[in-house]
């Protein structure tokens, strides 16, 4: 290991929320990541989902390995820092568990503060990481494999609420419409890979709540609306259709996405825009915002793919506008899964 500077005041963050065993380690003012280790559990694949449990084992089973090499990467050493930040909620209870018990242990072993982090307001810091001259007020789509919601955020980096998902997250949507269509999981990255070539007009997928003046999403129209296709047109003509399939059902995925951030950009008349969580590494949306963003008058900000699929950078990010718990009172502290 190398060792550059003495007592650097970084911050250690950890990530374990869902499948992605994730360490990182962040400049003090958490716009900046020295380093930024994701292992991704392939444990999943042959299930087409994630299974709670044997992302608990693999995390506990990686866990170490990842905080090391997040330190290595930096060219630092334990001594370089002074606060652990790790995710607390919302996500899988035993694989949250993993990643707080292990940041409980090294913040203790070295009387550090421990600061807990909620997961959305991590995705939404990674703008910090993309922007690092961002502030806000502004408004953040959050679109993940679990939640699809926007926010107003305003000065004191506080989230408020516009409207959220009414059923499905939009990741989900995609995750259960790859898994239709026979596609591989993580569906969203797959959907994507199968869409290239197709005709995002050859099918009229329903976008849910368009017309409505609410900042509201649904997903589980579209998602019905796949099957009775794929009934209509058989296994033959599902074959051949696919990229078109494909291309056409992640296009009113996006479309949803892209309506409703650009209305809440509207009502809230935001400096900025931020797009966040892993479906905001697909190239359709943000090819789309930035082009919506010309006519929006806003900033916007998405930042790059890896930034927006699970990591501990943006958990990092997010510590400075979190409270911190003093060495030892988080011992007792606990990991929520909502
Ligand atoms: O934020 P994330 O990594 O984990 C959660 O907090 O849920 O988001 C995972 C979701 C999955 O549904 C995945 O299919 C989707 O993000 N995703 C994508 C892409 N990469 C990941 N969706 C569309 N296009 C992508 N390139
Ligand atoms: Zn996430």
């Amino acid at each position: 290991m190398i060792r550059t500077m003495k007592n650097r005041k970084l911050i250690l963050a950890i990530e374990t929320s869902c499948d992605d065993t994730c360490a990182a380690v962040v400049e003090p003012d958490g716009r900046r990541a020295l380093s930024n280790v994701v292992h991704t559990q392939t444990e999943h694949d042959r299930y087409g989902g994630v299974v709670p449990e044997v992302a608990s084992r693999a995390h506990l089973e990686r866990i170490d390995g990842v905080i090391e090499r997040s330190l290595a990467d930096a060219g630092i050493c334990l001594e370089d820092v002074d606060r652990v930040a790790v995710t607390v909620r919302p996500g899988l209870i035993g694989a949250l568990l993993v990643g707080l018990s292990a940041a409980k242990g090294v913040a203790y072993a070295r009387s550090l503060p421990l600061v807990p982090v909620n997961h959305l307001e991590g995705h939404v810091a990674a703008a910090y990481l993309a922007d690092p001259d961002l502030e806000p007020p502004f408004v953040a789509l959050i679109a993940s494999g679990g939640h699809t919601a926007l926010y107003a955020v305003d000065r004191d980096h506080d989230m408020h609420l516009l409207g959220e998902t009414l059923d499905d997250a939009a990741g989900e949507a995609l995750d259960k419409g790859a898994r239709m269509l026979g596609l591989g999981f993580p569906g969203g990255p797959a959907l994507q890979k199968a869409a290239q070539n197709g005709d995002r007009n050859r099918y009229d997928f329903p976008v849910a709540l368009k017309g409505r003046d609410n900042l509201d999403f649904s997903f589980s129209g579209l998602k019905t609306s796949l099957l009775y296709k794929l009934k209509e047109l058989g296994e033959e003509r599902t074959r051949q259709e696919l990229p078109h399939l494909a291309a056409s059902y992640e296009a009113a995925v996006v479309e949803a996405l892209v309506r409703k951030l650009t209305r809440a950009a509207d009502i809230e008349d935001a400096p900025a825009v931020v797009v966040a969580g892993g479906v905001a590494a697909n190239a359709l949306l943000r090819r789309t915002l930035e082009e919506e963003s010309v006519g929006l008058g806003a900033k916007l900000v998405i930042p790059p793919p890896e930034l927006c699929t699970d990591n501990a950078a943006m958990i990092g990010a997010a510590a400075p506008y979190t409270p911190v718990i003093a060495c030892p009172n988080y011992l007792s502290l606990n990991a929520r899964s909502v």
